[in-house]
């Protein structure tokens, strides 16, 4: 059915302490381009979870024990076996997610970067020695595993967003739990399949799997095994775990929803401005937490923006990721389709124009078109909250202080675009604007080498890139007295 290279990635059950295991029940995983069943998986319990979280706090010392050299090598080996497998994974992505087969193979490609990226910086988890306050006193800073780390991670990203977790976990010499979403098991599973291969120890990477992500939620937010929680997902839900988190004081990391701006000045490279907006906005079929949510256009640029925005957007081709050529694949389940329509039709009776885009019924309930709505204001609900989908509201703005004031003008601090050719704008801009990451003039940000992550409701802890090691290493100072200074 799928087709798979090495048909052992396929998995079902639960990963928990290098041993598979079944659950008392099982649900389906299917595909959203047509509705076929995948795979039923293990509906974990509570009960598993916490075996699963048991199971961390077993393997973690020994696995915080190894030299940082050996980490780093068999990490080294799990990034080799994900960039060996890069089309079985790929392949397996795009059944149960619905994104393009190629941008499957890209986030793999970006998932792995992470496993590299890290096996290196275990290596370089360096301390301090700061000078003393006292001559008979030295002091010396260590940097240690945070210990049990526990992770939910969402279905748009379904490899990336738990290697960029794991990994520098593991680096650091932490064990990790992640439990997946329930629509997107499988790519998990495929991880912690080659993890084993990997030689990851067993105990140190663990993968529950389950509907219940109320009751797993609360074993991973609460257990007192587990030292930090890390989430990818909705500010809402964001902020019940944190709270969850605060009983047992967990260290958190939290990258929740956003609200991107995409600014362009009537003095940008509109070539390069449309192709940032295609980019930004439809990967993955908008379903992406940094992807352009607004678009605040200059006046003098408007129409113009708006009629190439719509030639281009109606030139990619959507369906079946597995098709040849695909660029824009199904919604993840016919509900988020329905709920981006609404927000559409919302917009429609305050006064906005549709110029291309909507449901497209002929391919399957869950396919919906790349969309461009002009006449678009800030206080409508399409520009207030995160769409998840591919539509474009473009709003026009007079000057610059009133696009970085409409720009700012929301509870969310995720990402941000700006486009313009005066240098001194572009700088002021990237000063000016609450964002934890801006692009400037360019559409795509995120790479394993720069700090993913946001401020203000879009949530805190930075992912990847040298900072991202930090969130799983605990910071201790050791004060040596009676140094004898004769
Ligand atoms: C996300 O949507 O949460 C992550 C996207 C990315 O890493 O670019």
């Amino acid at each position: 059915m799928l087709n798979l290279k090495d048909s052992a990635l396929l998995k079902s059950q639960c990963y928990i302490d290098g041993t598979w295991w079944d659950a008392n029940s099982r649900f389906d995983v299917r595909n959203p381009a047509n509705g076929q069943l995948l795979a039923e998986v293990a509906d974990a319990d509570p009960a598993l979870t916490e075996r699963a979280a048991l199971a961390a706090q077993k393997a973690q010392k020994n696995w915080a024990a190894k030299p940082a050299a050996e980490r780093s090598a068999i990490l080294r080996r799990w990034y080799e076996l994900l960039v060996s497998h890069q089309q079985d994974l790929a392949c397996l992505m795009t059944a149960e997610q619905g994104k393009p087969l190629a941008e499957s193979r890209a986030e793999v490609t970006y998932g792995a970067s992470f496993v590299e990226w890290f096996a290196e910086e275990a290596k370089r988890m360096y301390g301090d020695t700061i000078p003393a306050p006292s001559a008979d006193k030295r002091i010396l800073v260590l940097k240690q595993p945070v210990g049990v780390v526990a992770a939910i991670t969402p279905w748009n990203f379904p490899n990336a967003m738990i290697t960029r977790k794991a990994a520098p976990a593991l680096a650091a010499g932490c064990s990790i739990v992640v439990r997946p979403a329930e629509l997107t098991p499988l790519s998990a599973l495929a991880l912690a399949e080659l993890a084993e291969r990997a030689g990851i120890p067993p105990g140190v990477f663990n993968v529950v799997t389950g509907t219940n992500a109320k009751a797993m939620g609360e074993v991973l937010t609460q257990h007192p095994a587990v030292d930090k929680f890390s989430f990818t997902g909705s500010t809402a839900v964001g902020k019940q775990l944190i709270a969850q988190c605060a009983g047992t004081v967990k260290r958190v990391s939290m990258e929740l929803g956003g609200n991107a701006p995409f600014i362009v000045f009537d003095d940008a490279d509109l070539d390069a401005a449309v192709k940032g907006a295609i980019a930004s906005k439809y990967r993955n079929a908008g379903q992406t937490c940094v992807c352009a949510n607004r678009f605040l256009i200059q006046e003098g640029i408007y129409d113009e923006f708006a009629e190439r925005l719509v030639a281009a957007a109606k030139g990619l081709k959507v369906g079946h990721g597995l098709q040849e050529g695909v660029q824009i694949g199904p919604m993840i389940h016919a509900q988020a389709a329905t709920r981006v329509e609404q927000l559409v039709q919302d917009a429609l009776a305050q006064g906005a124009k549709r110029l291309t885009g909507g449901p497209l019924q002929d391919l399957g309930d869950n396919f919906y078109a790349p969309t461009v709505l002009t006449g678009v204001s800030n206080g409508m609900a399409i520009a207030e909250q995160e769409i998840f989908g591919p539509v474009a509201p473009l709003i026009s703005f007079k000057d610059e202080a009133q696009a970085l004031a409409l720009a700012n003008d929301t509870e969310m601090g995720l990402a941000a675009y700006c486009y313009s050719r005066d240098i001194g704008r572009i700088y002021r801009m990237g000063e000016r604007l609450q964002f934890g990451m801006v692009g400037l003039n360019e559409g795509i940000i995120s790479n394993v080498t720069a700090p993913f992550g946001g401020i203000k409701a879009s949530g805190n802890g930075r992912e990847g890139s040298k900072y991202g090691l930090d969130e799983y290493t605990e910071i201790k100072y050791l004060c040596l007295g009676g140094i004898d200074n004769a």
